[in-house]
């Protein structure tokens, strides 16, 4: 008998829902051609959990989402709440379950598929075979650290505080999952961070340097932000992984995306302690603009299924199967609006679903 994987799937505003369809149909593919089981609960977030509930995330669905294996989870915001009160907004939702399931490593791979070299906005050759992985630190840093908010100071001026703030063990624990990670790849770390201006900056680049003497095997380089930045539209190509911290890494990864064709095909994935929950999103946000019209790309976040099952569900192969399907789909020239080339054909949202689930069922027989 095989086992059933638990599942939550919070497929939230915008885009999130119609992408989601096809994550589900590649569920039922699993059960019906590899019986691999699910067993899945869905809930809501963002957005429509605030429409629905007040909160953008229920104390209900965040104990439904520590009780599962891992958690699918598709987008939150749009404009539609703009104006709720800052702490209810639609974000506050996922990055409360980042902070309690304790998601404190963000795996963004930035691949670049062959069929798609020519839909990046560099040269060909500079992404042609790129692969990094941008490891993130996600539970900490300004995106969580006290003081924060709007004062008031009285004069007719205010002032707004957030604090980047660090501590050794947070550093610690997501420098092993990166040299733990470059092990299994070309065995490169960078770590990112500002220490020319920022003490949380220095004290992270010392902290990874402790962390690197367990790793002889690993080169260790150290750059700034800004260098990275610029380094990752000139020469993307030099890196392996990158280690960086919650800030950077929103910043990063969403360049990184673009050098692979589109943010529409970069998924991730949110783990914490080994076996204790995990969180798989694609990087693309809710994308209000498109919604509904059935023509968002589906694929970041059917290759974050693909993560899910290659690091919580130990399905490894069905996991390259996925990812394989996806290379064989844009091989054969079919494309979402936002990879759309010249001489290819556009296809819609379930579309694309529907040649991933045939070149499954191809590359299976
Ligand atoms: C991301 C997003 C989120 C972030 C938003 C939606 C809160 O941009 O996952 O990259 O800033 O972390
Ligand atoms: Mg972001």
């Amino acid at each position: 008998m095989s086992k059933t994987h638990s599942m939550l799937i919070l497929p939230g505003d915008g885009i999130g829902p119609e992408v989601m369809e096809e994550v589900k149909r590649v569920i039922s593919w699993l059960d019906e051609n590899r019986d691999i089981k699910f067993d899945i609960s869905e809930g809501h977030v963002g957005g429509r959990a605030y429409d629905e509930y007040g909160v953008s995330l229920h104390d209900d669905t965040l104990a439904q989402a520590k009780a599962v294996d891992a958690v699918m989870f598709g987008a939150v915001g749009g404009p539609k709440w703009d104006g709720v009160d800052y702490d209810k907004r639609p974000e506050a939702g996922l990055l409360k379950l980042r902070k309690e399931l304790n998601l404190f490593a963000n795996l963004r791979p930035a691949l670049c598929f062959e069929p798609l070299v020519d839909a990046s906005s560099l040269k060909p050759e500079l992404v042609s075979g790129l692969d990094i992985m941008i490891l993130r630190e996600l539970t900490g840093g300004v995106y969580f650290g006290e003081p924060r908010g709007i004062e008031e100071l009285g004069n007719g001026q205010r002032r707004g505080v957030n604090t980047q703030v660090y501590e050794t063990y947070e550093i610690h624990r997501v420098a092993h999952v990166a040299f733990d990670l470059a092990r299994k790849r070309s065995g490169r770390v960078t770590s990112v961070e500002k220490a020319n201006v920022m003490e949380s900056g220095l004290l992270w680049r010392e902290e990874v340097n402790v962390i690197a003497k367990d790793y002889s095997d690993i080169k260790l380089d150290h750059m700034y932000a800004d260098n990275c930045a610029m380094q990752l539209v000139r020469t993307p190509k030099q890196f392996d992984v990158i280690l960086t911290d919650n800030l950077f890494g929103d910043m990063l990864s969403d360049i990184a995306a673009m050098l692979t064709g589109s943010l529409g095909m970069l998924p991730s994935a949110s783990l914490g302690e080994a076996g204790k929950g995990a969180l798989y999103e694609p990087v693309h946000g809710s994308a209000p603009d498109i919604a509904g019209k059935g023509i968002a790309n589906p694929i970041a976040t059917i290759l974050s299924f693909a993560m899910a099952l290659r690091y919580t569900y130990d399905c490894s192969d069905e996991a390259a199967l996925i990812e394989d399907a996806v290379n064989e789909v844009l091989k054969n020239d079919i494309r979402t609006a936002d990879i759309m080339q010249p001489g290819k054909t556009q296809v819609s949202t379930s579309e694309m679903g529907g040649h991933i689930l045939d070149a499954l069922t191809k590359l299976n027989n």
